[in-house]
């Protein structure tokens, strides 16, 4: 029998010993929130589970819930790919394991689902390992895989982040990222299409160069952002306006812009998630979104605070 004592890996203190099953929850992103394009992201309370449990020479891949019926159940599963990759990384040997996905973030709609694969995936090798989880440290190992840190981050640490590029220290190269706390009872509602938009055909749409003028509007309004989301609410309508990408998107995606249109013209603040093409109405408790489009999940969602979580199971 187990003990049903479970520890938060985050929190273990000594580290070290390998776990009989790992557990791990790991939070939908939304990434750009209109003018942060390629640097904010917004953990979410949609989440997809992992169950690890070693043994055996290969890997077996059960999936239940999202994406079950297109991911591959062999080493090229991105949750697989993830853990051998923090595996290589911590430097311990796991030949074989059962993995077991529950997933509840839609693939390829813009809500970080390849982040909450990878981080989570990276997170459950920590587990494995008996390590408490280095953030930093995983943020670069995510960062390598997904090829940019925006949704990472916030899969990484909760709340609201500001992720960068470090190339100037070359023993923390890579992925950074700063964690705020978003404004007391700040949500955010998720539309999101039938259809699947994948990242690199959303980025394809994009124009190699901006006007400086437009360049100059989007930085203010990042900025003016920050402070909209951690302390004034009341300024995420003004704040999130963006001419870097998200009409650019809009041959791709013209039902997702039409709703941002209409949504942000009853005083809402929509934004294109990620690459989309879900829509989000980021606010406080006060809004009132209206009933999706036919053939749209609605998402009511609240901010997660604190990013991946790691429970390791000990024999008793
Ligand atoms: N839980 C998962 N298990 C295995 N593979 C996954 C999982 N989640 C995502 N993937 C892989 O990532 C692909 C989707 O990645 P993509 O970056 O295009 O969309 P997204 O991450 O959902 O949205 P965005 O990056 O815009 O936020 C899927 O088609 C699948 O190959
Ligand atoms: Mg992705």
């Amino acid at each position: 029998m187990r003990s049903p004592a479970s520890r938060d890996s985050s929190d273990m203190g000594e580290g070290g010993r390998p776990c009989d099953q790992v557990r791990v929850r790991v939070p939908a992103t939304s990434a750009n929130l209109g003018p942060g394009f390629d640097a904010f992201g917004l953990a979410l309370s949609l989440y997809d589970e992992l169950v690890v449990t070693p043994g055996g020479s290969g890997v077996t891949v059960h999936v239940t819930g999202e994406g079950a019926d297109d991911v591959p159940r062999d080493e090229s599963h991105l949750v697989v790919r993830s853990i051998r990759a923090g595996l290589d990384a911590l430097g311990v040997q796991v030949p074989g394991f059962t993995l077991r996905c529950e997933n509840r973030i839609p693939h390829g709609r813009g809500l970080g689902s390849s982040s909450a694969a990878i981080v989570g995936g990276l997170a459950a090798a920590y587990g494995l390992a008996g390590e408490p989880v280095d953030r930093e440290r995983l943020l670069r190992l995510a960062n390598e895989i997904e090829g940019h840190p925006d949704n990472v981050a916030a899969a990484v640490y909760g709340g609201f982040t500001v992720a960068w590029l470090d190339g100037t220290v070359s023993d923390q190269a890579g992925g950074r990222a700063v964690r705020l706390d978003p404004s007391d009872g700040l949500g955010a509602v998720a539309y999101v299409p039938a259809n699947r938009v994948l990242t690199k055909e959303a980025r394809g749409l994009l124009p190699s160069a901006v006007p400086h003028g437009d360049a100059a509007a989007n930085a203010g309004k990042a900025a003016l952002l920050v402070v909209a989301l951690t302390q004034r609410p009341d300024l995420l309508l003004t704040a999130t306006e963006d001419r870097l990408h998200q009409e650019f998107r809009e041959p791709a995606m013209p039902e997702s812009l039409a709703l941002v249109h209409k949504l942000r013209g009853s005083g809402l603040a929509a934004i294109i998630s990620g690459a989309g093409p879900t829509v989000l109405v980021v606010g406080g408790p006060e809004r009132t979104c209206p009933v999706p489009p036919d053939g749209w999940e609605r998402h009511d969602l609240r901010v997660d605070p604190v990013g991946v979580q790691v429970w390791s199971m000990e024999a008793g």
